[in-house]
């Protein structure tokens, strides 16, 4: 049987990690600056993240969710107060675009709508109503197309005002910075805009998180930055370092019913092992602080180098966009530096690095790229 070819590949075979190093099948090292797309938070194969999934196992790696999950518990209440949600409620999942898909269709069990507000250049995921969601027309197929979402630009308040107009917007679904659209934030001010039309018009604020959350701009969720709470939270990659767990964050004013959102996997024993490591590494190693820092110094001297065209993001959540001219620096810094970055379209570098790394792995990426630019 041969792979089903849904992914272009780079020509390399990562046999193993540490912390931001990724070694190849030939001995080669590599600086991870990609995180295996934003999802490596607290480092490759962190060694307390190791132990607890290895004393997991040994215990019990899985049992459904018709019986307590005890670790599920510690979880939610870990999330709660590292996050700075306690009085929200934790619903557990396996990847970004069931975050997504449960908090569009909780949301519209609240309040019985079905219209659903999505930005241009979104990405949201790739299940039915999460890829509708999501403004790339390729991706969706026949069967996803539906007139429910409707995109507006980014950013514009006055078209969201436009767009609430008589009460059949069930939410609106936003990421506090847009991650595959290229690494655009959100204005403090469009998020306090959405907030106060949906508080009027009786709408779901879903913030997703996926990529933008779990510590990686310095603080837990990026739109903590206009002040305001989202109704419901959208967060997967960074939240097992790698292991499969997804969840969402839902506020104190939504009640449960039986059966209305499940899965067998969503919240397993050894998922949840893996994302209470992920919590007590961010909580004891300051995480969110050394993203802040990091971040910040990365951003300032990014924004020196003079053929840079713009460079945009938050924490370790950066895009460098670059001059036409410079289309190979992304491949140039793998194959001559040993650099993984990530990329937007049409030419921006995106970092996306574990929370963990330092200004040593900074300084040979900003070296790098300085020589790449030369030119
Ligand atoms: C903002 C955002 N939402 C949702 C998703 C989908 O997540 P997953 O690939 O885990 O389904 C992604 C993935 O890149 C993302 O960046």
């Amino acid at each position: 049987m041969n792979l089903f070819d849904v992914y272009p590949l780079n020509d390399v075979t990562i046999v193993k990690a540490e912390g931001s190093k990724v070694w190849d099948d030939k001995g080669n090292e590599y600086l991870d600056l990609y995180g295996g797309h934003a999802v490596i938070s607290i480092g490759h194969t962190n060694p307390h993240w190791v132990k607890r999934i290895e004393a997991q196992l040994h215990k019990i790696a899985f049992y459904s969710n018709s019986v307590k999950i005890p670790l599920q518990v510690e979880l939610a209440e870990k999330l709660g107060r590292i996050s700075g949600k306690e009085d929200y409620q934790l619903f557990l999942c396996n990847s970004g675009a069931e975050a997504n898909e449960n908090a569009l269709k909780l949301a519209s069990f609240y309040n019985g709508r079905k219209k659903v507000i999505a930005f241009k250049r979104s990405f949201h995921g790739r299940t039915s109503l999460a890829v509708a969601a999501t403004d790339n027309p390729s991706l969706v197929a026949p069967v996803n197309e539906t007139e429910n979402i409707l995109f507006l630009p980014f950013n514009d308040e006055f078209a969201l005002r436009g767009a609430f107009n008589n009460n059949t917007i069930a939410a609106v679904i936003v990421e506090g910075i847009q991650g595959v659209g290229g690494i655009i934030e959100a204005t403090p001010e469009f998020l306090r805009t959405i907030r106060m039309l949906c508080d009027e018009n009786n709408a779901v604020f879903i913030a997703d998180s996926v990529q933008c959350g779990y510590g990686r701009t310095g603080r837990f969720y990026s739109h903590d930055i206009s002040g305001i709470n989202a109704d419901i939270y959208t967060m997967a990659k960074g939240m097992g370092n790698g292991f499969p767990v997804a969840g969402i964050s839902i506020a104190p004013k939504f009640t449960a019913k039986h059966f209305m959102l499940g899965t067998t996997f969503g919240g397993n024993h050894l998922a949840c092992a893996a994302a209470l490591a992920v919590l007590e590494e961010i909580e004891e190693k300051d995480l969110m602080k050394n993203a802040e820092l990091t971040g910040s110094y990365l951003l300032g001297e990014l924004k020196k180098i003079p053929r840079i065209t713009e460079v945009r993001g938050r924490g370790l959540m950066i895009g460098i966009e670059l001059p036409a001219d410079k289309k190979e620096v992304k491949k140039h810094l793998l194959a001559k530096h040993k650099i993984f970055t990530g990329e937007a379209k049409p030419n921006v570098i995106r970092l996306l690095p574990a929370l963990n790394i330092g200004k040593e792995e900074a300084d040979r990426f900003l070296e790098a790229l300085k020589l790449e630019l030369k030119s």
